[in-house]
């Protein structure tokens, strides 16, 4: 490609290879310009439709200009190959910068604050990004940001949907499909929001989500939700709960962890409404760390941010907070009133029951979970295992995955206390593996046809 002209634009150098395709630095010769050319893969545009789709989101995507945004100044399709011409950025992404450990709080907060104002800036033009991430954000050498790929990302969904409807609807295909999309839902899924995940509709608030992501992986050097599979990422994002930033890096201001904690919500509602809000909270920590001053919070921010510090030190989490709040309401009772000694004991026994009811919660929705899934034919066998279920099944299709995802959220929704569950569906242990599952503690269910097999016992 280098050296050839794509109509107006030589193509001079690589810049750098991503999911969709390769981008190059090229010069513009009719403005006599430096600009960067996406070239993208054949087969994203093949469909005339997702084409039609493309060009639309590019030209609303080319209305919005921001400072903190690379500017979108073409797209064109010749001989068929489609590409996207945009404003080149001489400088560095941000991956990079964490990689190189070029990044101090107050220059991460910087970037933050760059970026959520550009994005913010879209999001009042109703343009949601959708891939925001750390390798489509670059900082130039003099400190600014630019938001690449805006009016892109709309493609690769239309990609990962289509794989899934795809004939068979055999989520190992799906799987294999998104793991040789060249790394891009493997470098994405890290930053997708749980309802990208889940395939549900997008809003600002998604993006507010995955740049909660790039902030915390700045501040902190590393990723809040990681798994070894795309998969198994995303699972993470719809059920774990992030380490606290200020747990992974010492020293930080606590009201940095309650703005990412906000980006990071599971539930849009919860989160940042749009990222607007989120830099004008981002302005105010900066002020507070370069002054050295803390911001004197409501009392129900300064409550909350107990809750949260209990809940994150307290030994066994809101359990702990619950059985010292008993002990010391109990000693209290003792102290300061003469209270006869059999309602005491009447009381005390009367709560054991009460917790002894609650704690079995979590055992008892698991049983009907279990019941639940064990009617589906395709099933062979259910594990629990430290909060984990695995779902051992025929073949790993999509409806099974949806239908078993679906069950364990309204779980969760239940569950008012204690770690989430989390469930893995697989189809690729081999029968000796399913076997030892089987005998290991935490079996729950094994279908008629996979019965163990008994060890022949030497006559
Ligand atoms: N406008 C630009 N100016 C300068 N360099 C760019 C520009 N756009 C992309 N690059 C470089 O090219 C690399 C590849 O970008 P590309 O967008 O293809 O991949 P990606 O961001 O890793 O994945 P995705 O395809 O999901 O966006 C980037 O990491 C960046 O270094
Ligand atoms: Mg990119």
């Amino acid at each position: 490609m280098i050296g050839q002209t794509i109509s107006h634009y030589k193509i001079e150098e690589l810049l750098g290879k991503g999911g969709m395709g390769v981008v190059y630095l090229a010069r513009d010769m009719r403005l006599n310009r430096p600009v960067a050319i996406k070239v993208l893969k054949p087969e994203l545009t093949a469909d005339p439709d997702r084409l039609r789709r493309f060009f639309q989101e590019a030209r609303s995507a080319a209305a919005v200009t921001h400072p903190a945004i690379a500017q979108v100044y073409d797209v064109d399709t010749i001989d068929g190959t489609t590409f996207i011409v945009m404003e080149y950025v001489a400088g560095q992404t941000v991956r990079r910068l964490v990689t190189n450990r070029e990044l101090d709080l107050l220059g991460s907060v910087e970037i933050s604050i760059q970026v959520a104002e550009g994005l913010g800036y879209a999001h009042k033009a109703n343009i949601v990004h959708r891939d925001i991430k750390s390798d489509n954000i670059m900082v130039t050498r003099d400190g600014y940001a630019k938001i690449l790929d805006f009016g892109i990302a709309k493609l690769l969904e239309d990609e990962v949907e289509e794989a899934k409807k795809e004939t068979s609807q055999d989520l190992s295909r799906t799987k294999t499909l998104m793991q040789t999309k060249a790394g891009t839902i493997m470098g994405t899924a890290a930053y997708m929001s749980p309802e990208q995940a889940r395939g549900q509709p997008v809003s600002q608030a998604s993006d507010v989500f995955s740049l909660g992501i790039v902030i915390y992986e700045m501040i902190s050097g590393e990723l809040p939700f990681k798994g070894d599979s795309p998969l198994d990422t995303m699972h993470s994002i719809a059920f774990d709960e992030a380490r606290p930033v200020t747990v992974v890096r010492k020293n930080l201001p606590p009201e940095l962890n309650r703005i990412i904690t906000r980006c990071l919500r599971k539930n849009p509602r919860s989160r940042y409404p749009n990222a607007s809000v989120l830099a004008d909270d981002l302005k105010r920590l900066k002020r507070e760390i370069e002054t050295g001053t803390q911001t004197t919070f409501s009392r129900g921010q300064r409550l909350q941010g107990i809750i949260e510090w209990l809940k994150t030190s307290m030994p066994f989490g809101f359990k702990g907070i619950a059985l010292a709040a008993v002990a010391l309401i109990l000693v209290a009772a003792i102290i300061f009133t003469n209270i006869n000694w059999s309602i005491l004991i009447g009381l005390t026994f009367f709560g054991l029951l009460i917790y002894r009811y609650v704690r079995n919660r979590k055992s008892r929705m698991l049983n009907r979970f279990v019941a639940k899934v064990s009617k589906f034919p395709e099933v062979k066998a259910i594990s629990f295992k430290e909060d984990r279920i695995t779902v051992v099944v025929e073949k790993a299709q999509a409806k099974i995955y949806i239908r078993v995802n679906s069950l364990i959220n309204a779980l969760n929704k239940k569950l008012y206390f204690g770690r989430p569950l989390t469930v893995a569906v697989r189809d690729d242990l081999s029968q000796d593996e399913l076997q030892r599952m089987m005998r290991e503690p935490g079996a729950l269910y094994v279908s008629e046809d996979s019965i163990l097999e008994v060890p022949n016992k030497p006559a």
